[in-house]
């Protein structure tokens, strides 16, 4: 196990070029179940729930191979089993992506229910419902138990725009017989690259980057070269830390257009960089300083579906506040659990209210002070790396896998920017 020591003060300056996506490599490497061709993925990240994912995915036959430092291939042509290790699913949410591309490939499946999270309970009711709608027959008892005799195109609305439910509907529907039509689906920049890629290897996706997806049948799909996008969660977290950190930092190979809302949202925390064409570049060393409503009412901040602003950018977006001059109201409608990390800036220096476990005030600026703190979750984990960069005093981060399973190398990259940052072993 290991922790993070940081000593906090240090002005950051430079350039960072961020991994590619988490959230649409983990469903890239579910999608090449669905072909007897080798898939290759560019940019993919190498992260904690990447590993984990290969490792199920090695354990049922497929052949991965990692030609460079950022690019796998992966066979699925000796694929052999329906039921994915246990202990591996449960340990990455994720897994549950592989209920739609095992149905699609063997007709049915055994797979461990994804766990609770720290950040709040998530529910699967509807992947379970659209793979019903699909032509699937599912029972859970210890595991999630499915049968698809036949994969039957339908027309189903979501009860919400899930990100991973959509993943997997659109996964299995490529393979169904007739056309599929998803109503109110996610359209998250992950969800898109998911599409190109399908479509890469055969699907015929329509509709792609709206809520409303047209997905005609196919009986195969081949291989495919795809390049995953870059992480825009990770983007977002420098731009945050940038904005803060006294100095002056450049994000680079970046899609401009995937940050253009987070953008107008974090301009109400006074960060608006200057926009290259495929890069972003931070001044930190102007004040922060917050944007009121009209009528000089204070502004919130609320998470939700895209394009709205990301849940996973809320707990950065909080960090960058307690720098910034003013009241800011941030409002989490989709985690019940993702604001509690807060306590940790609280106990720091920051001035926040915690009035309900959706939403806080947060009044800045305030000095931060080092403090000892654990991880709770991937997110949390970053806005904590962040607090302890800028406080006095050298802070312990402990737990720090939760942050490796979402940023690639972080500690590395932060040393670039000349961060005193250091990773020991417990
Ligand atoms: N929800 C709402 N309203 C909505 C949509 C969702 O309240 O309109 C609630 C649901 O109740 C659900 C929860 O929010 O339980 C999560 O939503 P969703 O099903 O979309 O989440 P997910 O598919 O399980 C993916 C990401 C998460 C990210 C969410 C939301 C992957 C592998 N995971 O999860 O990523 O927070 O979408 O954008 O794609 C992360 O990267 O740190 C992470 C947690």
């Amino acid at each position: 196990m290991h922790k993070f020591v940081i000593e906090g003060g240090r002005p950051l300056h430079g350039s960072v070029r961020p991994s590619g996506n988490k959230n649409e490599a983990l469903p890239a490497l579910c999608a090449c179940l669905l072909s007897d061709e080798p898939v290759t993925l560019r940019r993919m990240p190498r992260i904690g729930d990447v590993l984990t994912m290969l490792e199920i995915l090695q354990g049922i036959g497929v052949r991965v191979e990692w030609t460079d430092l950022e690019t796998v291939v992966l066979d699925a042509s000796k694929a052999n089993s329906w039921h994915p290790n246990y202990a591996l699913c449960v340990k990455v949410r994720a897994s549950i992506m592989l209920l739609g591309p095992l149905l699609a490939r063997f007709g049915q499946v055994e797979l461990a229910p994804p766990g609770g999270d720290v950040i709040g309970a998530r529910r699967i009711d509807t992947h379970w419902e659209g793979i019903v709608a699909l032509g699937g027959i599912l029972s859970l008892d210890r595991v999630i138990t499915g049968r698809m005799p036949k994969i039957v195109g339908t027309d189903f609305y979501l009860d919400e725009p899930s990100v991973t439910a959509t993943e997997n509907l659109v996964m299995l529907a490529t393979r169904a017989e007739g056309t599929t039509t998803l109503h109110n689906a996610a359209s998250e920049p992950h969800v898109v690259g998911i599409c190109r890629l399908l479509n890469s290897m055969g699907a015929k996706i329509t509709g792609i980057g709206t809520n409303r997806l047209q997905i005609e049948g196919v009986t195969s799909l081949k291989g495919a070269d795809h390049t995953i996008g870059a992480d825009f969660m990770e983007v977002g977290s420098f731009l945050c830390l940038g904005a803060i950190a006294k100095g002056k930092i450049t994000v680079s190979d970046v899609n401009v257009e995937d940050m253009r809302y987070p953008l107008k949202v974090l301009g109400r925390l006074g960060i608006n960089p200057e926009i290259g064409e495929n890069s972003l570049t931070i001044d930190g060393t102007r004040p922060l300083v917050m944007r009121k409503d009209i009528g000089d009412r204070i502004a919130s901040i609320y998470s939700g579906p895209w394009p709205a602003f990301p849940t996973d950018l809320m707990s950065v977006a909080i960090v960058g506040a307690t720098q910034a001059a003013g009241t800011l109201i941030f409002f989490e409608k989709m985690f019940e659990g993702r604001m509690f990390f807060t306590d940790n800036l609280m106990r720091m220096g920051a001035n926040i209210v915690l009035c309900d476990p959706h939403r806080i005030v947060v009044t800045g600026p305030s000095q931060l002070f080092c403090a000892n703190m654990s991880s709770p979750d991937v997110r949390a984990g970053m806005a904590l790396v962040m607090a302890a960069l800028i406080a006095l005093g050298k802070s312990e981060i402990h737990n720090i896998y939760q942050i490796e399973r979402g940023y690639q190398d972080i500690d590395k990259k932060l040393e670039t920017l000349g961060a005193a940052i250091r990773r020991v072993t417990v």
